[in-house]
């Protein structure tokens, strides 16, 4: 993780000059009206009227970057559709391609939605929802200066359901529909006939997974040519195995939270099973808020903690709520034949990742993913002795170089073969910084 927070220093300055300057802070999302879904026009009752009017734009508004409300109206917040409304943030470079669009899913795993990238983008943004958003957005940074549009969207929903696969991909999708609207359009100047690249590392790849999953059946029609899924954790049960008492241990109460956000009878078990001696209850659920306030809480981390021995039955939860953990927290359930999205994939991951481990559990999905569709088009980039935090900066600038070519593919629509025409030297994070403009994706 330091070594992200060190790229973030690095890069800031290109990030902060594509912000104009804005006088007041921005407020956090469950403070700002703007977040608030205006009276629907459907009852309750009416699923075709919610279905039919998914990915509409309810309300825009420029941000330093401009900010849009979509319609996220059959978005599954638990078992059930429910209709809901999420925002997405549209960020257009100083020289946009308005042809190409690439939806950036920020890993920002997290069951508070103070810490949406729609919040924490913005100019003058507080807390820890702003030093992680763009740390996550860094990696672009060289592209906000020129190259494709951005749409970033807060795919965890308006109630936080960090790790739910199903709502993710939803949100994903319904993000990219408004964001491709002509409402959308006439404001963000995307062109009628713009292509989609999917992007998502971690957390993010976790939604851009679910979102191709659900491409098909879902969101037939979205011209997306393409997505990048980058070290995606196939198995949160196993996540949770892999992470409990490390460096990165904090994940699994966030991702717990997240999904007992989603499905309130979990939600219940789990708070009465939480321990009360050494305020571990409170300390636990402390996360919920942890980009509502502009300074840190003064509690101590939970890095290296057992998560587990926080509750009375130890990680009993995990058995206890298998059913739900399996249905949405394991990708590759729905990739079949008739699912398949159309467009090519791009896996990288470090082959020591420790929160994604087992290895074998990536291979699996991706061969599933190559079963469905042609073989060719499902690229398969394994970083040697990478770990979670390594393969990323060792990813990202070969999946820049890619994405540029799925683009001129759908363009000029000729076969490319894109995977064998990148260069070596396209895995190194320091190369991709270093691209000079003419190079980069136009
Ligand atoms: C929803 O859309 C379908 C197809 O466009 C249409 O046939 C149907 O009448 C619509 N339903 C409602 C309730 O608007
Ligand atoms: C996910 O991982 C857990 C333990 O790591 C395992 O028990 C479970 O069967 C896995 N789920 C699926 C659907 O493979
Ligand atoms: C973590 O806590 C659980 C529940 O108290 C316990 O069963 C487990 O052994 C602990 N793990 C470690 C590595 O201490
Ligand atoms: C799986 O795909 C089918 C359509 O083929 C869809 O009806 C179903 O809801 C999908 N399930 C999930 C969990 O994505």
């Amino acid at each position: 993780m330091q070594y992200l927070l060190h790229a973030l220093l690095f890069s800031t300055f290109s990030f902060e000059q594509v912000l104009a300057a804005k006088k007041d802070p921005p407020l956090v999302p469950i403070e700002d009206p703007f977040y608030l879904p205006p009276d629907p026009d459907c009852l309750p009752s009416e699923v075709d009227c919610w279905k039919n009017s998914t990915g509409v734009v309810l309300r825009k508004r420029e941000v330093t970057v401009a900010n849009v409300v979509t319609g996220e109206r059959a978005s599954l917040r638990h078992v059930d559709e429910n209709p809901d409304a999420s925002v997405t943030t549209v960020i257009v470079p100083v020289i946009p391609n308005k042809k190409r669009v690439i939806s950036l899913q920020s890993a920002y795993d997290s069951p508070d939605t103070n810490c949406a990238p729609s919040y924490g983008l913005q100019h003058k943004a507080q807390g820890w929802g702003k030093t992680w958003n763009r740390l996550n957005l860094a990696f672009l940074a060289p592209y906000l200066q020129t190259g494709p549009i951005l749409n970033i969207p807060d795919y965890e929903g308006s109630n936080a359901a960090f790790a739910v696969g199903p709502q993710s991909g939803y949100q994903t999708l319904d993000s990219i529909k408004a964001a491709l609207s002509l409402e959308s359009r006439e404001y963000t100047g995307i062109k009628e006939d713009a292509k989609v690249i999917m992007f998502g590392y971690s957390g993010g790849a976790l939604a851009t997974e679910w979102a191709t999953e659900m491409k098909a059946w879902y969101a037939e029609t979205l011209p997306i040519v393409g997505a990048v899924i980058g070290g995606a954790p196939t198995n949160i049960t196993s996540t949770y195995h892999n992470v409990n008492g490390g460096d990165l241990a904090t994940l699994n109460v966030w991702a717990m939270l997240g999904i007992m956000n989603a499905y309130p009878t979990m939600n219940q078990w789990m708070r009465d099973d939480l321990r009360t001696d050494a305020y571990q209850d409170k300390r636990f659920l402390l996360e919920l808020t942890s980009c509502s306030y502009a300074s840190p809480a003064l509690a101590k981390g939970l890095n290296f903690a057992n998560i587990s021995a926080m509750f009375k039955q130890g990680d009993k939860f995990l058995t206890q709520f298998s059913n739900i953990l399996n249905e949405i927290g394991v990708m590759g359930k729905n990739i079949t034949e008739q699912n398949n999205p159309g467009y090519p994939l791009a896996f990288f991951y470090g082959t020591e990742d420790e929160v994604t481990y087992p290895l074998e559990d990536t291979q699996k999905l991706i061969d599933k993913w190559k079963t469905v569709g042609k073989v060719e088009k499902v690229s398969d980039w394994p970083l040697k002795g990478e770990t979670h935090a390594s393969a990323l900066l060792k990813g990202v600038g070969k999946a820049w170089l890619w994405m540029n070519c799925q683009f001129d593919e759908a363009e000029k629509s000729k076969e490319m073969h894109c995977d064998k025409e990148l260069p070596e030297d396209a895995t190194d994070y320091q190369n991709q910084m270093s691209f000079s403009p003419s190079q980069e994706l136009r």
